[in-house]
């Protein structure tokens, strides 16, 4: 084995030095991961940024802050792959410009549910409530629990200036005239999807429930995109 080393020359020489040899190995890797890591950190232009794509209303905010109560991300994912059966399945697929402002990202990996990524406008505001309430009223034979707590459990209203102040920390670009104004907004958008629950033969006063918030979010998902004329479309 000796001989067999000297033979090999300078490399199988700290191949024998097992420590060494390993301290070596970290260290170049530490250095090639941070070649690779820092200009994405550093470099803005490296995640093309799309302009229709604009925060959460202060509502949509609290309705995925529901979202992430509930775990809803351990069954559905929100990001629809480039792939065909993907596409004509989900619609277009997800961009990285798409996500700037989600903190923390919702992507998620688990498919027991369709993807959500684009399920914004896909249904009325009533036939979420009724799902929520029980998916086997719209869905048959839905496996997804039953969430009718959402339309009995009063909304945290005056929660919502410190959801969206610490995402402004951590530079989501909300004005502090927006954190100001975001309970009231937060009423006005909740106002408008209750009015048009009710309107639809649905259930009666439900804008200061929790239901509203997760509505206004699930007609939120990836629609912004949709206002962008820029937009790369799929060729299939
Ligand atoms: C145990 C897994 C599971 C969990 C947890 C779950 N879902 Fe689902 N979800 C499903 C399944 C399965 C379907 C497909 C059948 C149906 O429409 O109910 C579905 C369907 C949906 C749909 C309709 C999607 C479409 O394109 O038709 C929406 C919207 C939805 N879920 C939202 C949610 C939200 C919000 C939560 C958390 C509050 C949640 N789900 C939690 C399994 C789950």
């Amino acid at each position: 084995m000796k001989q067999f080393i000297k033979t090999g020359g300078r490399h199988r020489t700290l191949e024998g030095w097992p420590l060494v040899f390993t301290l070596l190995v970290t260290v170049s890797i530490l250095i090639g991961g941070a070649i690779e890591f820092i200009p994405l950190v550093l470099v803005e232009s490296n995640i093309p940024k799309i302009d229709t794509v604009e925060p959460w209303t202060p509502l949509e905010l609290a309705g995925r802050d529901l979202y992430i109560r509930e775990g809803c991300n351990n069954c559905h994912s929100q990001m629809v792959r480039p792939f065909r059966h993907e596409i004509e399945r989900y619609g277009e697929y997800s961009k990285p410009g798409e996500t700037i402002y989600e903190r923390p990202f919702l992507w998620g990996s688990k498919r027991t549910g369709p993807d959500l990524a684009r399920v914004g406008g896909k249904y009325p505001n009533l036939w979420h409530v009724r799902h929520f309430d029980d998916p086997r009223s719209t869905s048959p034979r839905s496996i997804m629990p039953r969430y009718n707590w959402f339309l009995n459990w009063d909304l945290d209203y005056e929660s919502i200036p410190g959801r969206l102040e610490t995402l402004q920390t951590l530079g989501v670009p909300y004005t502090d005239q927006q954190i100001a104004s975001s309970i009231d907004d937060a009423r006005t958008q909740a106002r408008g999807i209750a009015m048009d629950v009710e309107a639809a033969g649905g259930p009666a006063s439900l804008e200061t429930k929790e239901i509203v918030a997760i509505v206004a979010y699930m007609q939120r998902l990836g629609t912004d995109i949709k206002k962008s004329t820029a937009s790369t479309s799929v060729q299939p």
